[in-house]
């Protein structure tokens, strides 16, 4: 078996020109185009490359783009104070700050001080708690994103076996419960996990967001599994890897995610989805 390609790419520019034409149905409604805001602290190139595409992409469906570029030692205290700003500012539908921040400034104190209905992340204990209750509001990106792509498999996720390897609270924590309101019976693996192969080989569907090129081998996936690989890491040869092996696992899988070109640009069509819907549905 051959595994077909889930092609990220396609699906979010499919996603992104149909934002782009309700915008322009906003405009010409007479309405104000949705407005995000993106704060990137310091000069780490791949925070760089991530908030460049995040502007890029909100400029070309037309929502009114706002940066933020401050300095690495930006205080905790300043960076409250500009988010206050921004809470207060009825333009500004969204609000996110690139993670990962300098050691000085605390994530999670960040994240709490954004309005919730402005969190396009969806990372907010708000949102979260949300989701963790079947009431979700805005929802995290990457895995939203995930549902996305796998629902274009018309593929009845009830009742499969999804396992997700990886439990950070960007991508792991929130898939276990997205996959878990699609109705799949999650298992979730992580740094403690003792015997990883094994929960790999019962997956149907893998999520595999750890980090750690190649992690999983092309031999223990299920045969005719989803295969869906968020990892993303630069190797010394400028490269990009996935968590994955992915020409061995392409043989066993029936679908499979390229990386780059699979979950990164749902990320982002995700976060422009988020966006539109802080401006039609909680902020009107
Ligand atoms: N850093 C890596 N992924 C993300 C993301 O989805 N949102 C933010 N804010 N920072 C990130």
């Amino acid at each position: 078996m051959s595994a077909k390609i889930l092609d990220g790419k396609a699906i979010a520019a499919n996603i992104r020109q149909n934002i782009k034409k309700r915008v322009q149905e906003r405009i010409a409604a007479g309405l104000r185009p949705p407005g995000l805001t993106v704060i990137l602290l310091g000069n780490d190139p791949a925070s760089r490359a991530y908030v460049r595409n995040k502007r890029r992409a909100c400029e070309e469906v037309g929502f009114k783009s706002l940066a933020y570029d401050l300095p690495a030692d930006t205080t905790q205290s300043q960076l409250l104070t500009l988010i206050d700003q921004l809470n207060a500012d009825s333009t500004v539908d969204g609000i996110l700050v690139q993670l990962p921040l300098g050691k000085h400034i605390d994530p999670e104190r960040v994240i709490e001080q954004i309005h919730p209905d402005k969190d396009v992340d969806g990372f907010h204990p708000y949102n979260i708690g949300r989701l963790t209750l079947r009431l979700p509001l805005l929802r995290p990106c990457t895995p939203h994103g995930v549902i996305t792509l796998l629902k274009t498999t018309e593929q009845d996720l009830k009742s499969l076996e999804a396992v997700v390897v990886g439990a950070s609270n960007i991508v792991g924590r929130p898939m276990v419960l997205e996959l878990l309101l699609a109705g799949c019976t999650v298992t979730v693996c992580h740094r403690w996990t003792r015997d990883l192969l094994k929960h790999v080989s019962e997956a149907d569907i893998l999520v595999a967001a750890a980090g750690k090129p190649h992690l999983i081998k092309g031999e223990w996936i299920k045969p005719g599994a989803t295969v869906i690989d968020v990892g993303f890491t630069r190797q010394p040869d400028g490269t990009l890897s996935g968590d994955v092996e992915f020409e061995a696992a392409r043989k066993r899988a029936a679908w499979i995610t390229p990386v780059p070109g699979g979950v990164g640009p749902m990320t982002i069509a995700t976060l422009l989805e988020n966006t539109l819907y802080a401006a039609e549905q909680l902020h009107n």
